[in-house]
């Protein structure tokens, strides 16, 4: 069976690749590298002891895109391609909706003229906007988005529910991760982040290696245990994991299925940099700053359904991830 992935070159790609290629599936990737490098997909390569096809290109470009499809044999596609920067996509609202929604918009036509209809989709537990109660689970109501990012998943999850209303042979899985963090455990390949970092463990990391000279904890008033934001971390192939998984069940039905991928655990800022300072035996300076726009007190998942329906929970812990996440960076301090 062979996968499309479409940007397979980035963080959360690039570990599912080297999972689906370690499960024996055959991958195809395609990416335009915007947020990304080939040298990514060059060391997914040397991990997994596999070649496979990559193709450069934008998922916009449907002359390309379509080329792909004619000359490949794909059964499925997990669509990870997009962008993702909270605050980037408050400034440039009409890039992220060309992109992440319109560049979706062309995927599946695509892939419905090829005749393939199954699908994974990335999306996030952003979706569940500010109103829910932790844990969050999937039959909660959605939307409330407080970016243009988040916005664009919700929209994006709601053009699959209609595509699928329209045409029920398709077979389509939304997963809604929660923050993914760590990397493979050979720190070959890890999350490589452009300036400055927008999320709290690559911005950790970097104060690890000395790139940065404090973390700012944005916000220590919020109802948590100790004042801090409160989130569900994941390890980043735990998640890709869960891609295997997920597109396992694809192949054998159709539907239309929706699954927290989380561990169910929260844990607060503090948390983790107490935790990233024991495991790795490093100090993070740290400094109380005022609450970031747009961010809520609490998430985490319920993260049952995966569980019961795609036989998946999460199997590494926060050592685990603080710990991976420091092979990384300390192998690489200045990414790829
Ligand atoms: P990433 O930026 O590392 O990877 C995205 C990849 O897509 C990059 O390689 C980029 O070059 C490529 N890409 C972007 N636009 C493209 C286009 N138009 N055509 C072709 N390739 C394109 O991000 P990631 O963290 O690996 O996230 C993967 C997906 O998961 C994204 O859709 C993201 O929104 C979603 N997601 C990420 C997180 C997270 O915290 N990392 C959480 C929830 C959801
Ligand atoms: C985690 C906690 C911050 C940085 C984002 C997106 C979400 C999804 C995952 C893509 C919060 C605090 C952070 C820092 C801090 N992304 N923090 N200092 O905001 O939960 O989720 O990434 O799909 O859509 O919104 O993740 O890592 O930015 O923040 O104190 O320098 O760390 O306030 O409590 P977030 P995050």
């Amino acid at each position: 069976m062979s996968i499309l992935i479409t940007g397979g070159a980035g963080y959360i790609g690039s570990h599912t690749c080297v999972e689906l290629l370690k499960a024996n599936y055959d991958i195809v990737v395609y990416d335009n590298y915007s947020n990304s490098q080939p040298e990514s997909l060059a060391r997914v390569k040397e991990l997994a002891g596999k070649d496979f096809p990559i193709y450069e290109g934008d998922i916009r470009d449907t002359k390309r895109l379509a080329e792909v499809f004619n000359v490949e044999k794909i059964d499925a596609v997990i669509h990870f391609a997009g962008l993702k920067a909270v605050g980037e996509s408050c400034v440039k609202p009409l890039e992220y909706y060309d992109n992440n929604i319109g560049g979706t918009v062309k995927l599946l036509q695509i892939m419905r003229n090829a005749g393939c209809k199954r699908i994974v989709f990335s999306s996030s537990a952003t979706v569940y906007g500010s109103e829910n109660e932790v844990p969050f689970n999937e039959n909660m109501k959605v939307g409330g988005t407080t970016n243009p990012y988040g916005t664009t998943k919700l929209y994006i999850e709601t053009i699959l529910k209609d595509l699928y209303s329209s045409d029920n042979t398709w077979s389509i899985s939304i997963l809604r991760y929660f923050n993914p963090i760590g990397a493979h455990e050979s720190g070959r390949i890890g999350e490589n982040p452009n300036g400055i970092p927008n999320n709290l463990m690559p911005f950790i990391a970097q104060v690890a290696v000395g790139k940065r000279p404090v973390l700012s904890v944005f916000g220590n008033d919020y109802e948590t245990k100790d004042g801090t934001g409160v989130r569900d971390y994941i390890h980043v192939v735990d998640l890709a994991d869960g891609h295997v998984k997920a597109v396992t069940r694809l192949l054998t039905k159709t539907g239309l299925d929706i699954y927290n991928l989380g561990t169910g655990i929260g844990y607060s800022v503090l948390d983790i940099v107490k935790t990233f300072e024991k495991v790795n035996n490093i100090e993070i300076p740290i400094q109380i700053a005022p609450r970031r726009a747009g961010d809520i007190a609490v998430c985490y998942a319920d993260a049952q359904k995966a569980k019961v329906e795609l036989g998946w929970t999460a199997q590494r812990n926060l050592d685990d991830m603080c710990r991976d996440t420091w092979n990384w960076q300390k192998n690489n301090p200045d990414g790829y």
